[in-house]
């Protein structure tokens, strides 16, 4: 459906096609929702923005995404022809990068194709999973390359955070890369598949589109479907049947009714083509799916045979697995009329790997136009928005290496959760919350910083054998729920701040081997005595709780000094005394000595002595200190 691109400039190509586009949709049916969906289509690793040349779709260049190379592509995309990057993403970027595009809120069928080139990936194909809003939609296991309608996937879901998020997670596997993605709205009520499904709770992943009896396979655009159908992809199931089997294809050029009814907007074209049997022919598709999961059927009726006018002309029954979903369908008694479109929706658990269609005659013979189905995906509940929020601005605090990903949701898909990151989830405000941090060992150089007192669940946080600088935050102490802080082993300086003396539940506070300095706030006294584990040690500048009073032997060591000067003073006036009377003395025996020596020798020894008792001190409170350094609970339950 796609032909040679024409030699006209391509600006005026997508202005004709979308003044076609206007006039040719606006007129046959009332939208639901006025004015063009909103659609944005990404050319992946592309730094320039092109109009591919038949339907004059503008593509952007590659934009909102974290990490990542581009790379060129081999194979040519059905979709956008003058398509040729890609983007994929190495370990070094983290395992999980997302494409994070601002959309107005609503419905949107999302639309990827993947492909790989030679650099990316070495020619291998790799594998790995994609979520869309953070819920785990595609796994594209080995051999995805040689199945078509796994290269194009395509999914239904609302976005109800102004941003449509694409994430891509590495299995270890080769590198995630994604040629295009196209975010194209539809209309919101669409595939409502009633209150036992609320559409807003599901994903819908596209298993199979089919028109029966179509030509050939298209996009909603070739069949100049109205916009807001999303440009779904239509596979013809010519393909499916062998030669001579006893099937044959019915079409028209006449005019269906009701083809855009919202909320069902389909292509016209679907509708004018149908598959059809022999009488007394039963008539099933097969269809290769995910075991124990719900599948949404959709089934597109309309009479265009023109000897059937009436009711009970043709009837039959369509089940799935052999479960009955429609048990009597009557198309043109259920329609209202014959050429007009009647659609049909249906849930159905498969528990096998494969669903199979029947259709069985009840009188006449079967007609089907076109079918849809789809996987149910229960959407992931998302973080809570301040702890998003606060793990956002830490990634930024502590300078993050690109390699902890850390991008998306943090805590879904539940199996890519970000790196360090431990979540509970709370069903009362249906959210997922951090409690826990373990970001041990990593090389991180950045500062803690104020937004973790926005983790009102953290439990622990270890943060140990780092290079964090910067002060311990005052706002810690406001996140009573932590019982383990370990922030040893880095670069810490400052005081540690009394407020983590309100910390009641914390059990172990580990400081040591940091350069904090100042006075242990007496707030941390009780610690040990309620059974908490501490420990304070190789903090030259850090002094107080009991062991050392910092404030008590300065002041002693002014008294030292004191003491010493004036004891120095009267040694100096005695020894000078002494001397003088020494002198005299040896005056009267006729020797000389020098004057000073008296004096140099007091000053010598003071010096010494100070020197001596910082040894003395240092050695008492330096590693190990048992003294004060506790690292076995004392009142352990
Ligand atoms: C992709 O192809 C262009 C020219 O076609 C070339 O300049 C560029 O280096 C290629 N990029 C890669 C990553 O191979
Ligand atoms: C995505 O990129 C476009 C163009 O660079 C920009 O206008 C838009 O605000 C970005 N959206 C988000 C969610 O970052
Ligand atoms: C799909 O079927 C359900 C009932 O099973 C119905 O409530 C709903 O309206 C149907 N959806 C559409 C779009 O026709
Ligand atoms: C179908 O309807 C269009 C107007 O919507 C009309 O121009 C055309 O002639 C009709 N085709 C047939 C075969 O009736
Ligand atoms: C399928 O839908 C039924 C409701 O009809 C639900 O009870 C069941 O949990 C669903 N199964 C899966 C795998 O989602
Ligand atoms: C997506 O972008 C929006 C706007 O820039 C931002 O508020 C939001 O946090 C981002 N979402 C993710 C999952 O990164
Ligand atoms: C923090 O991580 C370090 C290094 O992996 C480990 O030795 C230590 O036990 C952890 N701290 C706590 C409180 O579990
Ligand atoms: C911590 O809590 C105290 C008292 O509730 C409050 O005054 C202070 O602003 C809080 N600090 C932060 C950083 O939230
Ligand atoms: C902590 O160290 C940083 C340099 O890493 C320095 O700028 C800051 O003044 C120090 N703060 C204190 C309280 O010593």
């Amino acid at each position: 459906m796609y032909g040679a691109g024409t030699t006209m400039d391509r600006v005026w190509v997508g202005a004709l096609v979308v003044a076609a586009l206007v006039c040719v949709f606006q007129a046959p049916f009332t939208a639901a929702q006025s004015g063009a969906p909103f659609d944005v289509r990404i050319a992946c690793g592309s730094n320039t923005e092109s109009y591919a040349p038949d339907t004059g779709h503008l593509w952007s260049r590659d934009m909102n995404y974290t990490g990542g190379s581009s790379g060129n592509l081999t194979t040519i995309s059905r979709i956008a022809p003058q398509l040729n990057t890609i983007r994929y993403f190495e370990l070094s970027d983290g395992p999980e990068n997302c494409y994070n595009v601002s959309v107005p809120n609503g419905q949107y069928l999302i639309r990827m194709y993947f492909s790989f080139g030679d650099k990316d990936n070495s020619g291998r194909e790799p594998e790995f999973e994609v979520s869309i809003e953070g819920t785990l939609v595609y796994t594209l296991n080995r051999g995805w390359s040689t199945v078509v309608d796994d290269e194009y996937a395509d999914s239904l879901a609302h976005i109800l955070d102004g941003a449509a998020t694409v994430c891509f997670h590495s299995s270890g596997h080769g590198n995630p890369v994604v040629a295009s993605i196209e975010i194209l709205q539809v209309l919101d009520n669409a595939y409502d598949m009633g209150t036992s499904f609320p559409s807003t709770n599901f994903i819908l992943r596209t298993v199979k589109r089919v028109s029966a009896g179509a030509e050939k396979s298209g996009y909603g655009s070739s069949l100049q479907a109205d916009p807001w159908g999303g440009d779904r992809y239509w596979a013809t199931d010519q393909t499916l049947f062998t030669p001579g089997s006893a099937v044959s294809v019915q079409t028209t050029v006449s005019n269906i009714t009701k083809y855009s009814n919202p909320p069902n907007v389909y292509p016209q074209a679907i509708y004018q083509s149908a598959t059809t049997t022999g009488p007394t022919n039963k008539l099933s598709y097969t269809i290769p799916v995910t075991p124990n999961q719900n599948y949404s059927v959709w089934l597109h009726f309309a009479e265009i045979e023109p000897d059937i006018t009436g009711p009970n002309m043709r009837v039959f029954s369509v089940s799935a697995n052999g479960q009955p979903l429609f048990p009597v369908v009557d198309i043109v008694k259920m329609a209202g009329g014959s050429l007009t479109a009647l659609v049909l929706n249906a849930t159905v658990l498969v528990e096998g790997r494969t669903l199979t269609l029947t259709f069985e005659p009840l009188a006449g013979t079967i007609s089907v136009n076109a079918f849809e189905v789809y996987q149910l995906i229960t959407r992931e509940q998302p973080t809570s928005a301040d702890n998003v929020w606060a793990l956002q601005r830490m990634k930024q605090n502590l300078e993050l290496p690109a390699r902890l990903g850390w991008n998306g949701d943090p805590c879904i898909p539940q199996v890519h959760a970000w790196y360090g990151v431990n979540c509970e989830f709370e069903a009362t405000v249906g959210a997922w919350f951090i409690n826990g941090l373990g970001l041990d060992y990593q090389g991180i150089r950045g500062q803690l910083g104020d937004s973790i007192v926005a983790l009102q669940r953290l439990q622990s946080l270890n943060m140990s054998n780092n290079l964090l600088t910067g002060v311990i935050p005052d706002a810690i102490g406001n996140v009573s729920t932590l019982t383990t802080l370990d922030l040893s082993y880095n670069r810490l300086n400052g005081s540690i701040p009394a407020s983590l003396g309100q910390l009641s539940k914390l059990q172990e506070l580990l400081l040591n081997d940091n350069q904090l300095t100042g006075e242990v706030p007496s707030s941390l006294g009780s610690f040990p005595i309620r059974g908490g584990m501490l420990n304070l040690a190789n903090n030259d500048g850090l002094c107080g709780l009991g062991l050392r009073s910092c404030n008590n032997m300065s002041h002693g060591m002014k008294t030292g000094i004191v003491f010493a000067i004036v004891g120095g003073f009267i040694i100096l006036v005695l020894g000078g005394y002494l001397c003088w009377k020494r002198r005299m003395n040896m005056i009267r025996g006729a020797q000389r000595l020098p004057r000073d020596a008296p004096y140099a020798k007091a000053r010598t020894t003071f010096v010494r002595d100070v020197q001596l008792a910082r040894n003395v001190l240092a050695n008492h409170f330096s590693r190990p200190a048992p003294s004060y350094t506790d690292t076995t609970p004392l009142n352990p339950h």
